[in-house]
């Protein structure tokens, strides 16, 4: 046998052997119910010379845990290399289970996780993976990243442990925090980088450094379950971001931060998200597209059944001035808002730089987005903003069975640019949409899918 290959195994049956250990003694069998189909025995005592039967055999899953590759767990050693060494047998690995145990706390360094791996793999994530906090000390060649899996393909990361960015220091640093600060971006805490096929249940994602969650150019991802928390006033933290991805599904999960719970942006289409709680934060948004004149094209996308509390935007659209591409086939429905600043807005203005943007004669056009039984209560007069460009006009706003209240005032929409109708109840009244337009416009297939479409 070969000698590397060999020691691999052996390092396998160690972390095997150890977590079944541990388990007993802590007779904590939570985790046995987290893990899909695991089955390791009690009494694993396990000849080597029995090795390529015991894993054919009991068809098992092949436990790769951290700590077996030497890593402390105590949030002060750096486990950086462990988590390396323990991935990289992991990958190699089919039907490995690569393993963060619960209780203890990891101290892990910008890191990638690449792909491809031997095959479904699971990450189980029980314990607290911890950042170090000081952003001087960041390596600059992962100036944007923390932890990185790319390349992945039927992966499951499932667990109900926790991510930490440590962000505090990375917040005090931003200009939005202190304007003599230079704007500089800071790391995601975690990425799902060009892969397929992805579920992500359980975990805690929390006090990142900037974005808590990327999904980018990847492909058919399920986020389940899933927690987001940082202070609201923790700059451009935004919860689940999703970029260049198509056929994503996040439910069930619940998102307070200083940024947008859910954002989407450039190249980014079946996009469904289902019962997600949002707040603090700046809402569920599409964008911001067309900084710097690019191209942004987001379609069909779903929100059915949310709750937003306290935050500045309900469901936004934002776009900067300048550059193409277009936002078309999105239907918010069944959304409460309460105590929410722009509970429906479309801002074709979007503008968050430290510089003025200019008005431009090219845009992000938007069209096609139905609002439907979006209902609760509004800080602003404003609860309905419609702010299109002049020169790419809104168009195809469809509202129905809304109902905004503010709790000391009277309501309105605001239009400028947009075009399109209200059916049914629609209060604060959307006459300000011209309605040269009638549904029947809509092109059929998009038509269909905002109308009809409901499954997740
Ligand atoms: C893990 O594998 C990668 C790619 O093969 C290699 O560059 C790296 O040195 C390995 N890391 C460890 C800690 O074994
Ligand atoms: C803002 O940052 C500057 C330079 O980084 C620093 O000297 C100053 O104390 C900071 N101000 C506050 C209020 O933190
Ligand atoms: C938008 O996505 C398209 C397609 O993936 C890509 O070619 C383009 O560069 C992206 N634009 C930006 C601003 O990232
Ligand atoms: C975008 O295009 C406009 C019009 O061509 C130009 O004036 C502006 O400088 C461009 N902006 C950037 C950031 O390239
Ligand atoms: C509304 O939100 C603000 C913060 O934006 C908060 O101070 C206020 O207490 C909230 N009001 C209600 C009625 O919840
Ligand atoms: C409207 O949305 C609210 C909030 O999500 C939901 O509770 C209610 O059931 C919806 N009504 C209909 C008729 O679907
Ligand atoms: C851009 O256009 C909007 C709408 O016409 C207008 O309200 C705004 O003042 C303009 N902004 C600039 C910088 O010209």
């Amino acid at each position: 046998m070969n000698k590397i290959f060999f020691l691999s195994l052996l390092s396998l049956l160690v972390a095997a052997h150890g977590v079944a250990g541990s388990m007993m003694c802590d007779n904590n069998m939570g985790m046995l119910q987290e893990l899909e189909s695991l089955d390791i025995e009690e009494e694993n005592e396990v000849e080597l010379s029995d090795i390529p039967s015991w894993r054919s055999e009991r068809g098992g899953k092949v436990l790769v845990n951290v700590d077996s590759f030497g890593a402390a767990g105590n949030g002060e050693s750096d486990d950086t290399e462990a988590f390396q060494k323990a991935w990289n047998i992991s990958c190699s690995t089919p039907k490995s289970v690569f393993l963060v145990p619960q209780g203890r706390i990891y101290l892990v360094s910008a890191t990638k996780f690449t792909g491809p791996c031997a095959g479904n793999i699971i990450i189980q994530i029980d314990g607290k993976v911890i950042a170090p906090d000081e952003p001087k000390n960041w390596d600059p060649k992962s100036a944007r990243v923390w932890l990185t899996f790319s390349k992945l393909d039927k992966a499951v990361f499932q667990g109900s442990g926790v991510i930490d960015g440590s962000g505090s220091k990375w917040w005090a640093a931003s200009c939005k925090k202190n304007k003599s600060n230079p704007c500089k971006g800071a790391p995601t805490a975690l990425t799902i980088d060009s892969s397929s096929a992805i579920k992500v249940s359980g975990i805690t994602i929390q006090n990142s450094q900037q974005i808590h969650f990327t999904i980018s150019r990847s492909d058919s991802v399920r986020i389940y379950g899933v927690k987001v928390s940082s202070p609201g006033d923790s700059p451009n933290t935004d919860g689940i971001h999703i970029s260049e991805s198509t056929n994503v599904a996040i439910q069930d999960s619940k998102i307070g931060s200083g940024d947008d719970c859910i954002s989407i942006v450039n190249a980014s289409t079946n996009i469904k998200m289902k019962r997600i709680f949002c707040g603090p934060g700046h809402g569920i948004s599409i964008g911001s597209l067309g900084k710097d004149n690019s191209t942004g094209i987001v379609s069909k996308v779903i929100l059915d059944t949310a709750v937003l509390r306290d935050t500045t935007n309900g469901v936004r659209i934002k776009t900067w001035q300048g550059g193409s591409g277009y936002v078309r086939g999105v239907r918010f429905q069944n959304v409460r808002v309460e105590n929410v600043t722009n509970p429906i807005i479309i801002d074709q203005f979007y503008c968050d730089s430290p510089s003025s943007c200019q008005n431009q004669t090219s845009g992000v056009e938007i069209s096609e987005i139905m609002y439907q039984n979006i209902s609760g209560t509004t800080k602003s007069d404003k609860a309905i903003k419609f702010d299109c460009s002049d020169a790419v006009p809104c168009s195809k706003l469809v509202l129905s069975n809304v109902n905004l209240e503010k709790l000391d005032g009277t309501v309105e929409t605001y239009c400028h640019s947009a075009q399109g109708f209200g059916y049914g109840l629609v209060h604060p009244s959307a006459e300000c949409l011209n309605s040269n337009d009638q549904i029947s416009q809509l092109q059929e297939p998009i038509k269909d899918y905002i109308i009809h479409h409901t499954e997740l």
